[in-house]
């Protein structure tokens, strides 16, 4: 019989594996909120060179650092790979050439140790990170909840009615947000990737410097738009000396002000339109420090509990996965089912939720 939930802690390891971008990562848990290791090997410095990721330079990096990764998550939970019980990795959606590296590296695994494996969404392992660990100041997460997801690729809004029971509430249009940090760091002349280095630089600038558009705020429903806010600020960059600090940093501010505006605001509609007051914010732009500040307004004026991971856990990482893969990988446990090698592969593309939101709910939120 099927345990009908799986442990928090101290059941059998699970060993994780993220390749889906531009982080070799390998995990090891015991519970889907207890974590024993988390290693990743970041291609950052490589692909900085370029000024973005370089599909092809990322899946031989993965080629090169997966084994090594792997073992150093195993030795740093005091583990080997005969205490290993099952396996989750991440099947998409990502790069597919990055993907297969940790897919066909965790089949070998798995099939070598007669291992269950399950693929997880890359989505649903951000989504699962403040499970694992929430960062100082912010709350326990719970469901059901409104999760917003922002990262370098994606940008969505989804209602998590709880594990494995999401809708899409809005998403970007164009852009994501993480994408338009890092463009605007470019048009700046700074480097890659940018969120980091625009987050630092935004904090000693002049937010109301420039007034950026705050698109799809007066639309009323749950998406975004990141490109309008982009080409305003290659419009501005040309018209200040990026050489004087006071300027681009104000400048900077400006554009940040604006797109946090647009994700904290659109974060609180989501809530009120789904009737919760749980919200979970996760990806790597998470780890901004503006839009930590607004979302902890959104704690104390509009009473939201508000879940973040701390920042190691918002940036791509094995860890998340394992705590998404946890409860699949359990459930296989228990009914002792083995490896099926031809029910994973590497997906480009693949919602988390396929329901678009219906016209009832964007109604709700233009009354809102
Ligand atoms: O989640 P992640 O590691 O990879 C994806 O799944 O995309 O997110 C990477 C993105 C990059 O675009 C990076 O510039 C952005 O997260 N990012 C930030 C910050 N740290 C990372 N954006 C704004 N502020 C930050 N502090
Ligand atoms: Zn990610």
């Amino acid at each position: 019989m099927t345990a009908a939930h799986p442990p928090e802690r101290g059941g059998p390891l699970l060993l994780a594996i993220e390749s889906s971008c531009d982080e070799t990562a390998a995990a090891v848990l015991d519970g889907t909120r207890s974590l024993l290791s988390s290693a990743v090997d970041s291609q950052v410095a490589l692909h900085a060179l370029y000024g973005g990721v370089v599909p092809e330079l990322a899946s031989r990096s993965h080629a090169l650092a997966i084994t090594r990764v792997v073992q150093q998550a195993l030795d740093e939970a005091g583990v080997t790979l005969a205490d290993i019980s099952a396996m989750a990795v991440t099947e998409g959606p990502g790069l597919v050439g990055s993907l297969l590296v940790g897919i066909e590296f965790a089949k070998g695994l798995a099939l070598a140790r007669n291992l269950p494996m399950v693929g997880v969404h890359h989505l649903e392992g951000h989504l699962f990170a403040p499970f694992l660990q929430v960062a100082e100041g912010f709350d326990e997460p719970a469901f059901p909840c409104v999760a917003l997801i922002v990262s370098g690729g994606h940008t969505s809004l989804y209602h998590c009615a709880g594990p494995g029971s999401y809708r899409l509430l809005g998403r970007t249009l164009d852009d994501a947000a993480g994408e338009a940090y890092d463009k605007v760091a470019k048009m700046a002349g700074l480097g890659y990737p940018g969120g980091p280095i625009v987050d630092r630089m935004a904090a000693l600038g002049d937010p109301t410097a420039f007034d950026f558009p705050r698109p799809m705020w007066r639309k009323g429903n749950l998406d975004f738009s990141f490109s309008g806010i982009k080409t305003a600020v290659s419009h501005a960059v040309r018209t200040i000396d990026v050489a004087d600090e006071t300027a681009l940093c104000g400048l900077l501010a400006s554009f940040q002000a604006s797109a946090c505006d647009v994700l904290a605001g659109k974060a609180f509609l989501a809530c009120q339109a789904a009737g919760v007051k749980q919200l979970i914010v996760t990806g790597g732009v998470a780890c901004n420090a503006e839009l930590r500040r607004r979302l902890q307004r959104l704690r104390t004026e509009k009473g939201l509990r508000v879940s973040i991971p701390p920042p190691a856990l918002c940036t791509d990482n094995a860890a998340m996965i394992g705590a998404a893969g946890y409860a699949r990988a359990w459930a296989r446990v228990q009914v002792g089912e083995g490896f099926t090698s031809g029910s994973l592969n590497a997906r480009s593309t693949w919602p988390l939720a396929p329901l678009p939101a219906t016209v009832e709910h964007r109604t709700k939120v233009r009354g809102a």
